[in-house]
């Protein structure tokens, strides 16, 4: 079991008080804080090596090439892919997934061609697929929830698949419901229906052991954001020989192997996903965080939040509140972002209450507008998400708000 007291001296801002009070951080789902382990890496990074990679000879920009390519093998280790190979750096999940609805999806697929999404999906595994069907006159399909809004309804799966969708995109938890999906069922399914299958992490990875070997999916996107590193750098993963078969995005420096007056031809994997200069503080900065959660263990993690998750979720229906997602019997099948409705105030307020005594909680849509307005019927709902630097006295803390939110609105 992992020590969040001890893991709290890693967070400098976490340390912070406003009028006596500590920040009580509960927006991890949104974006996590930053160690300084990472901030160190970065910090030295400028001070001792900065230099542009793959293009020097001299010391400083081998040491900034070798860093930065060994976070990938970090990456690729931590999700268990062959190699770095396997991992294409972009700026976030949101752009991984527009790589694969330009590039793969872009060139592959015809008019009437099958998209097959579920009803929780974030925007960012939307909104490219839409924006695909306005080009390609491609068909989007989504998967219904169960009648109690928790989980996929598995069935509805099967039948969907009966269209023989070209691609079947989800994602791996969500960011409103906390849902986990069954990865591996869900992708032999699309498999055996011939399907190709893309997984968003982006709330996954941080959260738990993943092995994109036995899911078996054939591409994963996720963001070092949400995962105690910087922001700017995402990840891409693919088989082999899917991103073998794929055409770069972006053409320029990096990408080729040879350039000539008439035509080039591309570098090789994964460099050729990544023209013009990296965000190289960005990928040594992730490198340092997927060290960070190494030390800990993605289980130890996984087992925090679960505890953290199944606490929230029973002092949240003591005091009246409704939750949504699976519930504190169904933790399995959850992870730790809790959303949640205090009958008789707005979202905004509750949030807005909540500040006032620093504790940090979202309150919205969640960029996932279809599920939050169209399946939960709700134009907004709060949100509180976890991560290995919380601790039951940060719920203490949010229910301790929710009562101040009943007093100033008058709630009985
Ligand atoms: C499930 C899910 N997918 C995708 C994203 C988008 O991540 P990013 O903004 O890093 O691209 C998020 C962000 O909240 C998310 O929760």
């Amino acid at each position: 079991m992992l020590d969040s007291n001890k893991i709290i001296e890693d967070f400098p801002i976490l340390s912070q008080e406003r009028e006596g009070k500590r920040l009580v951080y509960l927006d991890s789902a949104s974006t996590s804080q930053k160690p300084q382990q990472v901030i160190d890496k970065i910090d030295q990074y400028y001070r001792e090596y900065n230099a542009n990679i793959h293009r020097g000879i001299y010391k400083i920009s081998v040491r900034a090439t070798d860093e930065y390519i060994r976070s990938k093998e970090l990456a690729a280790k931590l999700i268990n892919a062959d190699s770095y190979r396997n991992i294409v750096y972009t700026r976030n999940t949101t752009e991984s997934i527009n790589l694969l609805a330009l590039s793969w999806a872009g060139r592959k697929l015809r008019g009437g061609d099958g998209i097959l999404l579920t009803e929780m999906e974030h925007h960012s595994n939307i909104v490219p697929w839409q924006m695909l069907k306005e080009r390609k006159n491609t068909v989007m399909d989504y998967i219904a929830l169960d009648e109690k809004k928790r989980l996929i309804d598995m069935e509805d799966f099967e039948m969907k698949l009966e269209a023989k969708p070209k691609i079947v995109s989800f994602t791996a938890a969500s960011n409103v419901l906390g849902t986990i999906t069954e990865m591996e069922k869900m992708t032999k399914m699309a498999h055996d229906a011939g399907a190709l299958v893309i997984i968003d992490g982006a709330q996954a990875v941080p959260h738990m052991p993943i092995d994109v070997k036995k899911i078996d999916c054939d591409f994963m996107a996720f963001s070092s954001h949400k995962m105690l590193g910087p922001a700017g750098i995402g990840v891409l993963y693919g088989k082999e020989e899917l991103l073998e078969e794929m055409e770069p995005l972006l053409g320029g420096g990096d990408m080729i192997k040879s350039v000539d007056f008439d035509s080039c031809s591309y570098n090789e994997l994964p460099w050729k996903f990544e023209s013009g200069t990296s965000n190289i503080e960005g990928g040594i900065g992730f490198g340092a965080a997927i060290e960070y959660l190494d030390r800990i263990g993605m289980q130890n993690v996984r087992e925090h939040e679960k505890e953290l998750t199944v606490y929230a979720i029973k002092r949240l229906r003591e005091v009246g509140v409704t939750v949504y997602g699976p519930l504190e019997d169904q933790i399995e099948r959850r992870g730790g972002a809790v959303s949640f409705k205090v009958s008789g105030a707005h979202p905004h307020d509750v949030a807005q209450i909540f500040d006032s005594e620093n504790v940090a909680i979202r309150a919205g849509h969640h960029c996932a507008m279809p599920l939050v307005n169209q399946v939960l019927n709700e134009d907004s709902v709060s949100r509180m998400s976890f991560y290995i630097y919380n601790k039951r006295e940060d719920v203490d803390a949010a229910i301790d708000a929710l009562a101040k939110v009943k007093k100033v609105l008058k709630i009985h």
